[in-house]
């Protein structure tokens, strides 16, 4: 068995956990797409000869492109503010104002992992004027990804990074691709909402026009396998799908993490 590569963001709804699961069900094909491509777990351990990976974070995307282009160049910048110094909440709030004021992408990018790391529980939060507004956490040495990067910086040399609306992804895709949709998750209730993912709601009109872009894909020979919590609301919006088959799997159920429980995944496959 081939070991699994981790993604070196932390990641709400991340699906590291459930990639061997998920990749059986996918189907073969020259290209996977990825709509909503997150922390990147299920890239990071299918094999395709291509890929399309796209987020509505900008932040993100700009780091991939990074990571992508530059290498460990630019991974040996990123560690450079992984040291004790940086490890106090003085310079925490600093350095997060400083990632809020910066132009330079370069520096936004690295700095956008040091929150990650540094930041409370991995959470990525904007305010409304779309400032990174997550308080510091309490680790006593955060982990430097520097394997984890590598890892990533080969495989994307097969990625094409995009940052747009998933609808716009789904509808550039061609014949014979493969598309894997990790959307925001369904709230389990309306006090667990976790869609906010970055200024944009993640309405129950998009979840309903995620499904319909499926439905129309699966008859112009694209074929889409899509994850959510497995609850009557996911079960009926997916109703039209070929198949829906489920697994188990523990997870944090709130945006602080505290609250973990045994919940149930759906794949839906068109
Ligand atoms: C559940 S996460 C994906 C997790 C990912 N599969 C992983 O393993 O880490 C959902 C992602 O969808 C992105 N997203 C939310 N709304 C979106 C939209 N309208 N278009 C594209 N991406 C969106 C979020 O930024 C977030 O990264």
């Amino acid at each position: 068995m081939t070991e699994r590569i981790r993604p070196f963001l932390k990641w709400a709804g991340g699906k590291f956990k459930l990639c061997d699961w998920i990749n059986q069900y996918l189907p073969p094909g020259p290209r996977l797409i990825e709509p909503f491509v997150g922390a990147a777990a299920v890239f990071l351990n299918s094999s395709f000869d291509h890929y399309v990976l796209n987020d509505c974070n900008p932040d993100l995307i700009n780091l991939y492109r990074l990571l992508q282009r530059e290498g460990i160049s630019f991974i040996d910048y990123c560690q450079s503010f992984f040291i004790p110094k940086n490890n106090t909440s003085k310079r925490y709030y600093k350095l997060r104002q400083q990632f809020n004021e910066t132009h330079d992408t370069y520096e936004k990018a690295a700095l956008f992992l040091y929150l990650n790391r540094h930041g409370f529980n991995g959470l990525c939060r904007y305010n409304s004027s779309g400032g990174f507004n997550v308080p510091m956490g309490k680790y006593l040495k955060p982990y430097f990804p520097y394997s984890e990067m590598l890892a990533f910086h080969q495989k994307a040399q097969r990625a094409v990074f995009t940052c747009v609306d998933f609808s716009k992804t789904m509808r550039e895709a061609e014949k014979h691709d493969v598309i894997y949709c990790d959307p925001p998750y369904y709230p389990l209730s309306d006090s667990a909402s976790f869609t906010r993912y970055h200024r944009y709601d993640f309405s129950h009109e998009k979840q309903v026009l995620l499904a319909q872009l499926c439905k129309e894909l699966q008859q112009q020979g694209i074929r889409t396998v899509v994850s959510n919590h497995a609850i009557p609301p996911t079960r009926k919006l997916y109703k039209n799908a070929n198949k829906l088959v489920f697994c188990e799997v523990m997870r944090s159920i709130s945006a602080n993490g505290s609250q973990r429980t045994l919940v149930k995944e759906l794949l839906a496959l068109y």
